[in-house]
């Protein structure tokens, strides 16, 4: 368990997986360990982890950390279970479920992906900035339309202090990341409910998901004032730099890896061979893309952009003969599944066929890469398809090359620390 109070957080974040396996190699596929101010269970079994993913309601709740719920808001859904989930959840679906991707999300994320994408001739571009202010702003865009032209700039200062806080050592003193990470929440709050008094008071209704919130008339579907706020902030959080990461690695990966390019470039052009230069993609362009998802399955799969999900004991329970004590938090370190030699077969390749020869994969009872259980990512649909419409518009606009030596580091998140340069040209 390591030192009183800071356990084994250091070795944790400084040696990452190695310190998992490490610790794998000693204690086997279930340990304990003092890690980010909790006890903690560490779990690298598949199957224990699948159960515990699907057995929410045995007491096995979300455990994510008190200092960034409060960042989070308390009615964000991963600080709620039972009912309150479900009410949260399904809200959630209404707005970024495949009906609405299909109808209302998609024509958008087509046309802003299209407007920003088109002048980035004969320059170079730090990808990673590019594809966070893409997702941020297409993302922010479905929410609120017509006000995002006013004050997206301002919101968006505020937004990033808030992510950067809600992942950083909650030391509440003037200076820290998380000091600023409160700071951007009270900002961000003060935003939303200025924007939520101004729709109220406006006849006009809008085409986007605020007003869909404000004006529901269906009553599983009515959020309170509150809810509303965090709802937004869960959107725009969950949806921020898994996106935007897995644009980036798969521009990285289809670099690396010329023969996935051209077979990626290929299924884009044969789409665009279809339309007017104008024309939008449709859902059915959208559903056709099949080497363009098994691309973007495994992006995620190899630059693990989630390493696992945390859940913590409601009461005193035990798992695989462990008795695990209540308010224990168990971390769903999922990493290592995506790594598996009889999974994936050489499983440190770029390999995107994997995923059409075996349609199954993507199906298979140990992919979690977007969870499992009552708690699966419901933005799948939505991430999917903004990286989809990305890749297409990117691909069949350029050509690129690397800027060299720049690093990407893979644990606790996957970033560019200074930035991921790289030089287009137009075709
Ligand atoms: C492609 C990128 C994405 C990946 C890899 C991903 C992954 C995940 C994972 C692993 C979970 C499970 C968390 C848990 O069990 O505690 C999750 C949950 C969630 N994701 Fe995603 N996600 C992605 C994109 C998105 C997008 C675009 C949105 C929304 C716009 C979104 C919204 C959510 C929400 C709201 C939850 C919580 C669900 C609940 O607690 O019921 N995600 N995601």
């Amino acid at each position: 368990m390591g030192w009183p109070f800071f356990g084994e957080t250091h070795k944790f974040l400084k040696q990452g997986p190695e310190f998992m396996k490490n610790q794998r190699a000693r204690y086997g596929n279930v340990f304990k360990s003092h890690i980010l101010g909790s006890p903690t269970i560490i779990s690298m079994d598949p199957e224990l982890n699948r159960y515990i993913l699907l057995n929410e309601a045995k007491g096995l709740i979300p455990g994510y950390p008190q200092s960034m719920l409060d960042i989070l808001g308390k009615c964000n859904i991963a600080a709620v279970y039972g009912s309150t989930h479900k009410h949260i959840r399904n809200n959630m679906l209404s707005l970024i479920g495949t009906s609405l991707i299909k109808d209302r999300l998609l024509p958008r994320i087509d046309r802003y992906m299209r407007l920003h994408l088109n002048n980035w001739d004969d320059t170079t571009v730090d990808i990673q900035e590019k594809t966070m202010n893409l997702t941020f702003l297409i993302a922010f865009k479905q929410i609120a339309e017509v006000e995002s032209s006013s004050i997206y700039e301002d919101f968006k200062v505020e937004f990033d202090k808030l992510l950067v806080g809600s992942l950083s050592l909650p030391i509440n003193i003037p200076g820290t990341k998380y000091y600023h990470g409160l700071k951007g929440r009270k900002n961000v709050m003060k935003f939303l409910k200025e924007l939520v008094e101004r729709r109220r008071e406006s006849p006009v209704t809008s085409d986007d998901n605020l007003d869909l919130m404000l004006r529901s008339t269906d009553s599983s579907y009515m959020l309170s004032d509150e809810e509303i706020y965090d709802q937004i902030i869960t959107i725009l959080y969950s949806g921020y730099e898994t996106v935007s990461t897995t644009s980036m690695m798969a521009v990285k990966y289809l670099h690396d890896h010329p023969e996935a390019l051209q077979e990626l470039r290929d299924e884009h052009f044969s789409i665009r061979k279809t339309k007017t230069a104008e024309e939008s993609i449709g859902w059915d362009d959208y559903k056709s893309m099949k080497f363009t998802r098994a691309v973007i399955l495994e992006t995620l799969r190899l630059a693990t952009v989630i390493n696992g999900v945390l859940r913590k004991t409601m009461k005193t329970t035990e798992l695989n003969g462990f008795v695990i004590p209540e308010g224990w938090r168990i971390y769903v370190y999922t990493r290592e599944i995506n790594y598996d030699p009889i999974l994936y077969p050489e499983p440190f390749k770029f390999n995107p066929w994997r995923w059409l020869d075996t349609k199954s994969l993507e199906w298979h009872k140990y992919f979690l890469i977007f969870g499992g259980g009552g708690r699966i990512c419901p933005g799948k649909d939505l991430g999917i398809v903004t990286i989809s419409i990305f890749l297409h518009y990117f691909v069949t606009s350029y050509r690129w090359e690397e800027i060299g030596g720049q690093k990407i580091l893979k644990f606790p998140r996957v970033e560019a620390p200074n930035g991921f340069h790289i030089r287009v040209s137009k075709f």
